[in-house]
């Protein structure tokens, strides 16, 4: 398997295996978070460099309250689909894929930004590193709030396939408010959605099930998974593959893999494809593909992880950030 061979997820196929992952660059407006010029020449030129196949565009936040920072995108209102249209169509014209990356920050909200409750599974510090924010104590969630938040995913994913995107990726890594329900650090609920981990995915498999049910069977639908907090007390590979195995049970159509509460580093590893352990025991008991990211700089790079069957995609994120024309000649 070589990077310029095309892969299919879902209904649709990417021209190579090469991903843009999702990059937050804060640049939409003060108000309502929309896409401005400067993010669709910036996505237009990712777009154009030809090792790319799919790019998933940077966190989303899906309601206010779950919005992580100024200048964040929105896909919280329907004003915003004009806006996201015009992203959605400089990445096809270059001949790329996209999909929206759908995100509720939970404790990773900032309160004067929101200027609503900071919420979360449980009244419980973040211990993400290096720290989202310094904020105050999160609140823990009622039952209908959670139901509202999955509510909010459908109608972000349902925004999404108005916009022209070619799929939706639902945000649960880097500490932000699915993987905290999912990580042991930031969950202590006693209801079905704490203790075991079947308890701690409630809210994911109940998001995978609505968000399907509002797309329909084809369209594609992938979760970023944060899926092992590399820390004491936190989640584990082992948690990470029954998870993903759940996840394909539920029908989802490709899993990308980063960190949890470690967010998208990993302390002490720089190598290239620094999550591969959790790629890799992932892959052995998954059929879906799966998407790695984390330190990769070179097409070699990325060809030789696919090789040794640590991905079936491969995110090339800081590296296309510093420079759009990465490896394209
Ligand atoms: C400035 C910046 C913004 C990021 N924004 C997001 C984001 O919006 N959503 C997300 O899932 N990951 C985000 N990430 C993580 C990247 O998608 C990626 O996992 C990380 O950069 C590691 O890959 P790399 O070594 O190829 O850069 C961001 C990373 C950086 C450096």
């Amino acid at each position: 398997m070589k990077i310029d061979e095309s892969i299919q997820i879902g209904n649709q196929t990417f021209r190579t295996r090469i991903v843009m992952p999702p990059i937050a660059t804060y640049r939409c407006t003060q108000t309502g978070g929309n896409v401005t010029d400067e993010m669709i020449d910036y996505y237009g030129k990712c777009a154009a460099n030809k090792n790319v196949g799919l790019i998933i565009t940077e966190h989303s936040y899906i309601t206010m309250q779950g919005k992580a920072k100024e200048k964040q995108l929105s896909i919280a209102d329907d004003s915003n689909i004009e806006g996201l249209s015009r992203l959605t169509d400089v990445i096809h014209q270059n001949g790329d894929k996209v999909f929206a990356q759908l995100n509720h920050a939970g404790s990773a909200a900032i309160p004067n930004v929101t200027n609503m409750d900071i919420v979360a599974p449980s009244s419980i510090a973040l211990p993400v590193v290096p720290p989202i924010s310094d904020n105050e104590m999160p609140k823990e969630l009622s039952k209908t709030e959670i139901e509202n938040i999955i509510e909010a995913f459908v109608q972000a994913s349902i925004r999404a396939k108005k916009a022209g995107y070619d799929g939706v990726e639902i945000h649960s890594a880097h500490g932000y408010l699915l993987n905290q329900f999912y990580s042991p650090l930031t969950n202590r609920r006693k209801d079905e959605y704490g203790g075991s981990l079947e308890n701690r995915l409630r809210i994911h498999t109940e998001t995978i099930r609505a968000v399907r049910q509002a797309v329909g069977n084809d369209y594609p639908i992938s979760v970023r998974f944060g899926g092992c907090d590399y820390m004491e007390g936190g989640s584990t590979i082992d948690d990470c593959v029954k998870a993903c195995r759940l996840f394909e049970k539920e029908g989802v159509d490709m899993i990308s893999l980063s960190g949890g509460m470690c967010r998208y580093t990993r302390k002490g590893h720089t190598e290239p494809g620094y999550f591969q352990d959790m790629s890799l025991a992932v892959k052995k008991q998954v059929s879906i593909p799966v998407l790695l990211t984390g330190g990769v700089t070179t097409r070699k790079e990325a060809e030789q992880l696919i090789e040794n069957h640590a991905a079936d995609l491969v995110g090339v994120g800081r590296a296309l950030l510093k420079n759009p024309q990465w490896e394209d000649m």
